[in-house]
């Protein structure tokens, strides 16, 4: 199988894929001629996500569904989509399905709303970030990229480009670049290398002014970061 590009296809699963972030994520990709499995702790559910999105894109869509385990073990980049309140169960779990050289990239927001407080609230995590969090629990060989917390899903699902860059943070700058290059893949967004894992903190805790700002005036906000030189922008 190869994308339109001529490239070889590298299927991208979605753990979590079934909810808002994993599928409008999947939605862009799909259109982009990516190759993306969608996962779910329920195989059934998985399947009927990648059914949805093959009605809105065509028969064209590579896109299939399977149980998350299942979906790590049949690709080498795994984007996670859960809330925070399951993402170190859920590594732990999968962990034996995680092949070494895998890419994890992890869009987790840690929010008060996961112990109760309000969704315009981040979390203090142990670790500094989820990011963080999600590379103590990866297998060895396995490198972490944290990246898309600040898209809105619900402008991801419709057709418009988006208004929003992405900040990608990662320890390792090969598998940051291959993550800026698919980020780029979506109509309007400019992907930013945005330096070491441990930044992911602040890009996380934009996501939560975001969500107040979104309540405060009844919008989808995104950000832009400006005056860097060309190059900066992918
Ligand atoms: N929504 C946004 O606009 C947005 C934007 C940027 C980043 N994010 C972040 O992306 C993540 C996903 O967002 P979302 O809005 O798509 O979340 P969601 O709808 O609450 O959850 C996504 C999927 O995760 C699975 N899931 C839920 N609880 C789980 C648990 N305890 N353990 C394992 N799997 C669980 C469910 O899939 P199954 O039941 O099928 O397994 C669910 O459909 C969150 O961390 C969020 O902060 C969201």
């Amino acid at each position: 199988m190869s994308s339109p590009a001529g490239k070889p296809a590298r299927p991208i699963a979605i753990i979590g894929g079934t909810g808002p972030a994993g599928m409008g994520l999947a939605y862009r990709w799909v259109r982009a001629g990516e190759t993306i499995i969608i996962g779910s702790r329920d195989d059934q559910r998985a399947q009927l996500a990648a059914a949805a999105i093959e009605l809105k894109v065509g028969k064209q869509a590579n896109i299939s569904g399977m149980e998350n385990s299942a979906a790590c073990a049949a690709a080498d980049i795994l984007m996670l989509t859960i809330p925070f309140e399951g993402q170190a169960a859920l590594l732990k779990q999968l962990k034996p399905s995680i092949a070494e050289g895998s890419i994890l990239i992890d869009a987790t927001v840690p929010l008060a709303s996961s112990v109760g407080g309000r969704a315009s609230r981040p979390l203090g995590v142990w670790q500094g970030s989820a990011a963080q969090q999600a590379a103590e629990l990866v297998p060895k060989g396995v490198s972490v990229v944290a990246a898309f917390h600040n898209l809105s899903a619900e402008l991801l699902a419709g057709e418009e480009p988006l208004d929003c860059d992405v900040v990608v943070c990662s320890d390792d700058p090969d598998a940051a670049q291959l993550i800026r290059e698919l980020a780029a893949l979506i109509p309007g967004v400019r992907a930013i290398d945005g330096g070491k894992l441990e930044n992911a903190r602040i890009v996380e805790q934009i996501t939560a002014l975001l969500i107040g700002l979104n309540i405060r005036h009844k919008g989808h906000s995104g950000i832009r970061i400006t005056g860097l030189p060309p190059a900066a922008y992918r």
